[in-house]
């Protein structure tokens, strides 16, 4: 098996769920107090979007940067750009950098990527669009430290919640408990490949994804639409553990930060 990363310093484990609110719906103006409002996170999701990839262009570097100065929480950024190769290792001071299938030539150069992103010292991700098949990345799982299944079209917040991706989300998890195991309550857990959705994600939809089998959830609108970011948080968390009990799931550690 290909060598994990181990936790990097001031990082250890943290439970699933994961609950990662994207910023794309935050107040650009506004960061450093979006960012303030939804402390109760376990990671920032950063949209890096090249008006390429998906028909709309976000933020880059500077402000991912200018992100990481404000917060204290892990930064999970997902690159909806062309010519990952390029770019994504500038993003390797990051905590995770999640690139997508769809924009490198085939899964060698995926698997190539990741392990460049690797070797930087960030955590590398592979992301797939809806109607991106799941069987290549399945078969090299270990090669990455987190798959991101698009439960929406790349390119916006607030779409409606694509439930027909929860098939990639079981391969995923079935084959995920197969090489790590069903569940761990230690450090170790750090080396399993997590698996994030992304898109449409609600107090209404995160337990059919948390039942599936997911570990990360990225929320932007039922995040930052919401009176209170923080409560809204809590929603979520609470929502996906229900989720999990219904399905049987058991808690697992992931990296993450110290207390
Ligand atoms: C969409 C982005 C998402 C988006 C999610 O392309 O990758 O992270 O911000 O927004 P919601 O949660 O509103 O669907
Ligand atoms: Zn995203």
């Amino acid at each position: 098996m290909t060598s994990r990363l181990e936790p990097s310093a001031g990082v250890s484990a943290q439970a699933t769920p994961l609950i990662a609110p994207s910023i794309l719906s935050a107040d650009f103006a506004h960061l450093a107090r979006d960012l303030d409002a939804v402390s109760h996170a376990d990671w920032i999701h950063v949209d890096v979007m090249d008006g390429h990839f998906v028909p709309n262009l976000s933020f880059g570097l500077p402000i991912a940067q200018a992100v990481a100065r404000e917060t204290q929480l892990p930064l999970d950024c997902h690159l909806m750009i062309d010519d990952p190769e390029r770019w994504a290792p500038d993003y390797a001071e990051f905590y995770s950098v999640t690139f997508h299938a769809e924009a490198v030539d085939d899964i060698d150069a995926a698997i190539a990527l990741a392990r460049t992103l690797r070797a930087a010292g960030t955590r590398a991700g592979i992301s797939i669009k809806p109607k991106t098949p799941v069987d290549e990345v399945l078969a090299h799982l270990e090669e990455f430290d987190m798959v991101l299944i698009m439960s929406v079209k790349p390119g916006f917040g607030g779409q409606k919640f694509m439930p027909e991706v929860l098939d990639k989300v079981r391969a995923l998890r079935e084959r995920a408990d197969q090489i790590w195991g069903k569940e761990t309550d230690d450090d170790s857990a750090d080396g399993r490949c997590l698996i994030e959705i992304d898109g449409g994600i609600s107090a209404d939809t995160i337990a059919s994804a948390a039942e599936a089998g997911v570990d990360v959830f990225v929320a932007g609108s039922a995040v930052y639409q919401a009176d209170s970011p923080n409560a809204a948080i809590d929603e979520l968390r609470e929502n996906a553990r229900a989720g999990y009990s219904s399905a049987g799931h058991g808690t697992q550690n992931s990296g993450g930060l110290q207390d």
